[in-house]
């Protein structure tokens, strides 16, 4: 029987691309050549699957003109916002994501954006590679502690509350906001707030954990940050369109915000030049998941769920 045919979008870690060669006919992208919609609608004719990630767009016209041949798409990240998954259901595609593997490594780039942000690492960062360090000095880039402080987590699901886990760690006090309060197992003793009202002010920390897409739009807005504790420190490594850009560079400017670290950009990848101009905000490139070992997993877990729909099952990783 010939092997089913898989468009993998970008380039994988070499074991995940490995197994793509052992079980598929598998058009890889060995130069990792961004694919634009119509690179994927030429590529995908005659595929039964594809593989793609957070940074391909898939949207209603998209999914409209793909082949018929095409059965699931997996996309190697948890996020599913840049597929439209209803426009999928519409035409009988399955879609998977990888859940789980990833909530501890995006809860680490989570706290390393707040320690980051608290402790100015990333002008400190700048100040030596620039060559403009010269020497200790008593009152040199202080920043402040996280012990003792309030983190307030916006969405507490599976990488929320992993990082609620390492806060606790580092002596914080979690407060969550989400649409229902958890079972005291999964709240481990986080604060519920029910209402932006309550937590908002609570936060001396707050880190976002919600889904992107069109419910949480910009929810990080001007109103939402004057709610904040002048000072504040605001992570986020979910996703850009949870965050106002412009409200909060304005935030930034007057010290509203005292600092935030970014791991993700509405529009990415370019950035608000805002930001940019700002040195109390500390930018990576969307490294939530980017471990070794994580991204093995998620490449796993995607192929499990291809293989899944492909042979009719239904995989524990469908996004319904
Ligand atoms: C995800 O899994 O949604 C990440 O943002 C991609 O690394």
């Amino acid at each position: 029987m010939p092997k089913p045919v898989l468009l993998v979008t970008r380039k994988l870690p070499a074991a995940i691309e490995a197994r793509c060669a052992a079980d598929y006919t598998a058009r890889l992208n060995e130069a990792d050549t961004p694919r634009s919609p119509a690179d994927i609608l030429a590529l995908a004719q005659g595929a039964d699957a594809i593989l793609a990630c957070a940074a391909d767009r898939i949207d209603a016209a998209t999914m409209a003109a793909l082949p018929v041949s095409v059965r699931v798409i997996a996309t190697f990240s948890v996020g599913y916002d840049h597929i439209d998954v209803a426009a999928a259901h519409a035409r009988g595609i399955a879609v998977v994501n990888t859940p789980d593997v990833l909530s501890v490594a995006t809860a680490e780039c989570a706290m390393l954006l707040i320690l980051a942000a608290a402790r100015r690492a990333g002008e400190g960062e700048r100040l030596v590679r620039a060559g403009k360090w010269e020497g200790w000095a008593p009152t040199q880039l202080m920043g402040t502690l996280v012990s003792g402080r309030r983190l307030g987590i916006f969405g507490m699901g599976r990488i929320g509350r992993e990082l609620a886990r390492m806060a606790r760690g580092f002596g914080m006090a979690v407060h969550y906001h989400d649409i229902a309060r958890l079972p005291p197992e999964l709240e481990q003793g986080a604060v519920y707030h029910a209402s932006d009202e309550t937590f908002l002010p609570a936060c001396d920390v707050l880190s976002l954990h919600a889904p992107g897409g069109p419910g949480t739009r910009h929810w990080l807005n001007a109103a939402r940050i004057a709610r904040l504790p002048r000072g504040v420190i605001v992570a986020n490594a979910a996703r850009g369109t949870l965050v106002d850009d412009e409200a909060l560079v304005a935030a930034l400017k007057s010290g509203h915000v005292g600092y935030a670290g970014l791991d993700v950009y509405d529009g990415e990848p370019n950035v608000n030049p805002g930001y940019l101009a700002q040195q109390n905000v500390v930018l990576l490139p969307h490294l939530g998941s980017a471990t070794t070992e994580t991204r093995d997993a998620m490449g796993h877990l995607a192929l499990d769920g291809i293989d899944a729909v492909l042979a009719g099952r239904t995989p524990a990783n469908l996004v319904r």
